[in-house]
Order: C-alpha cells, then sequence, then structure tokens
C-alpha cells in the first residue's frame, strides 16, 4: 500500500472514491428500477444476479491476478522464487497463491456478503431509491461496532454522538417511508409491485450488520498479510460460490421441469443485466478503496451518494420530498461528517487495523 497509483495524473485514491459514490448510487437506481418495474411474475431471480456477480468479479480478478505475477510475489513457502517464465509455472505459481494455506480466511467474509447482497435486493424492492440509500447509512454504526467488539477500538465522544444522530436520521426518514405513493412509468406501485417498507427495513438492517462484520474482517485479513489484493479477491468469490449457489438448487428443486439454464435466467433480461455489471464495478471498486483509501473517506463517499440518488430518485421516480425526508437526511449528513471529522492522528479504524 505504500505507492499509490494514479490514472491520468489523478490519484487512484480520489479517482476510486469519486466513481465508487457515482456507482452507489447508480447501483440503488438500476437494481430498483429492474425490480420494481415489472409485475412479480415477470421479475428475476435475484439469487442468479447475486452468483452471476461473483462469477464476473473472480473472473475478472483472475485475470488481474495473473498479469500481475511478478518477482515481488512469495512463492507458496513464502520465499521469492523469481519470475516465472513458462505459462505452466506462472498457472502454478497463482494456483499456490489462491490455494494458500490461509485462504479459508475469506469464507467468512465470502459468506456475509452473498448474504448482503441478496438482502439488498429485498431492501431495495421494497422501499424508495433514495430511503434505502439513506438508510443503508447504518453501515456507519455497526462498522464502528464491529470495529469495537473485535478490534477493540476506542471511539471518540463526538463519533459516539455521531452514531446517536444516524440513528435518530435513519429513524425520521422511516416516518414517511411507509406513506409515500410512488408513481413510476405512469404506473400506480399497487398495480404492478407492492412495497412492503417494514419487510425492506429489516433486510437493509440486517444488510448493515453483515456489511459492517465482511468489511472490518476483509480488512483485517487483507492488511495483516502480503498476499494480492486480486488473489484475496478471487478467494473472496470462491468462497462465495457455494452459499450463492445454494438458493439457485432451491430455485431448481421447486420447478424441475424446467432446464437449468432457463430457470437460472427465467425473465433475465438488460435491466438485470446492467445491474450485475454495475454491482461487479462496485465490488471492484470497493476492494480498491480499501487497498488505497480508507474507510472514513468511502463513509463520505457513500454520503455523496446519498444527495445523487436524492435528485435522481426526485427526477426518474417522482419521488416526493416530503420535509421528514429533508430532515432525516440532514441529520444522517451532519452525522456521516462529524463521524468522520476527527482531529489529525486520533484513533481510527484503519489504524486500529493497524495500517499506517
Ligand atoms: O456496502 P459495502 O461496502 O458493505 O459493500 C460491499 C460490496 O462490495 C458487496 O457487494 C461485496 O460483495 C463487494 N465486495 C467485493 N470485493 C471485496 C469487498 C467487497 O466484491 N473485496
Amino acid at each position: 500500500t505504500s505507492s499509490v497509483p494514479s490514472l491520468w495524473g489523478i490519484p487512484l485514491k480520489y479517482l476510486s472514491l469519486v466513481t465508487l459514490a457515482v456507482q452507489n448510487s447508480l447501483l440503488t437506481l438500476i437494481m430498483h428500477y429492474s425490480r420494481v418495474s415489472t409485475p412479480p411474475s415477470r421479475s428475476y431471480s435475484p439469487a442468479t444476479a447475486v452468483l452471476m456477480n461473483e462469477i464476473l468479479k473472480g473472473s475478472i480478478s483472475l485475470v488481474i491476478a495473473f498479469a500481475r505475477i511478478d518477482a515481488s510475489s512469495p512463492d507458496v513457502a513464502g520465499q521469492s522464487t523469481g519470475y516465472p517464465r513458462t505459462l505452466p509455472a506462472r498457472l502454478k505459481r497463482l494456483a499456490g497463491d489462491i490455494f494458500s494455506q490461509d485462504c479459508w480466511k475469506l469464507s467468512i467474509p465470502a459468506i456475509l456478503y452473498v448474504i448482503q447482497n441478496n438482502l439488498q435486493f429485498v431492501a431495495v424492492s421494497n422501499l424508495q431509491a433514495a430511503t434505502f440509500q439513506v438508510s443503508y447509512q447504518m453501515k456507519l454504526l455497526t462498522t464502528a461496532g464491529f470495529s469495537v467488539l473485535l478490534l477493540r477500538k476506542r471511539l471518540t465522544s463526538p463519533q459516539w454522538m455521531a452514531l446517536l444522530f444516524l440513528a435518530i436520521g435513519v429513524g425520521v426518514v422511516q416516518i414517511q417511508a411507509g406513506a409515500v405513493r410512488v408513481v413510476e412509468d405512469g404506473v400506480r406501485q399497487d398495480d404492478t409491485h407492492t412495497m412492503n417498507a417494514i419487510k425492506g427495513f429489516l433486510a437493509v438492517a440486517t444488510a448493515c450488520v453483515t456489511s459492517g462484520l465482511a468489511g472490518v474482517y476483509f480488512e483485517m485479513v487483507l492488511k495483516n498479510s502480503q498476499t494480492d489484493l486480486w488473489v484475496r479477491n478471487v478467494q473472496l468469490s470462491l468462497f462465495s460460490l457455494l452459499p450463492a449457489l445454494a438458493p439457485v438448487f432451491y430455485l431448481y428443486a421447486s420447478d424441475p421441469q424446467e432446464g437449468w439454464i432457463s430457470t437460472l435466467f427465467h425473465n433475465f433480461g438488460g435491466w438485470a443485466w446492467g445491474t450485475v455489471c454495475v454491482q461487479v464495478f462496485g465490488g471492484l471498486l470497493t476492494a480498491l478503496v480499501i487497498k488505497y483509501s480508507d474507510n472514513i473517506l468511502k463513509g463520505f463517499a457513500t454520503s455523496l451518494s446519498i444527495v445523487i440518488s436524492f435528485l435522481a430518485s426526485v427526477a426518474l421516480f417522482d419521488f416526493q420530498i416530503t420535509f421528514t425526508f429533508i430532515l432525516g437526511s440532514f441529520i444522517v449528513l451532519i452525522a456521516t461528517w462529524l463521524y468522520n471529522h476527527q482531529p489529525k492522528r486520533s484513533e481510527s479504524i484503519i489504524w486500529a487495523l493497524g495500517w499506517p
């Protein structure tokens, strides 16, 4: 993590943060649209989307990991053996890196992320795009909680206060969640897709728990070893395959008459593929942000995406702005700022993780 690369003169750190903010908003909007724009009988399976996400992300990471094998990467025994020149030698090195002794550690965040990615579909299908985005800010709360519990991190008083504000802000936004009637594409929601705010909120709350735990755990594994980020990503995707396949098996078992492929890709159209692509891009970006930036700045990027999603929801989904929504969002933004605004060199999650 010592040298920070740049693209067109812009440090990758800032480029990845801004891109993450835009990606966050785009994902919420496209995922929301792909789920609520069609009646349930014609909607695609989120389980397939989660599985495709992992397969694509894992494949891209595998190609990058393969391209990055160089003299500096240690072999399985932990000693640098020099640049492997032949294809079989390079493949052997890569396989050794991926199936390393400590690869099992990735199974924990992998399972958590699969649960989170599935819950995200439930949440986004049952809440307004902007409401979901604000509620998803509770990730800050869970990330802090797990850091205190698992990493013995100590929070400053303003940070505890910020977390309290965050909970209040999300609570205020929820007040209006059930009351809003949305009109999309000129079709009333209750004619097509019924949104259940309580179900959506429970899903987003659980997703926040898995996000906090998986994030802290992934970072801990990444920072406590020399293994390449892309190798860690491949390990993460490999361990995700089994839990991601489980709901697909269930889907197939419920209607074995249909073939495998048609069960998997039933109603899986352009919007579904679009959602998967934005999600894959986001996953790779999150990994880069964890490596080249930090959780503190990541929090800022996410809060920026609240504003983008909010404005886009008003423009695209005829989202009705209520006073409680503005008030709640404002409290959440202030809380995010307060949480991230720390005196220099004070303890942060990153430092607690032993990151310079
Ligand atoms: O919102 P949060 O930061 O918890 O979201 C993390 C997302 O990024 C999840 O969808 C997860 O699958 C993905 N991710 C990834 N690779 C990583 C870390 C996270 O694909 N190394």
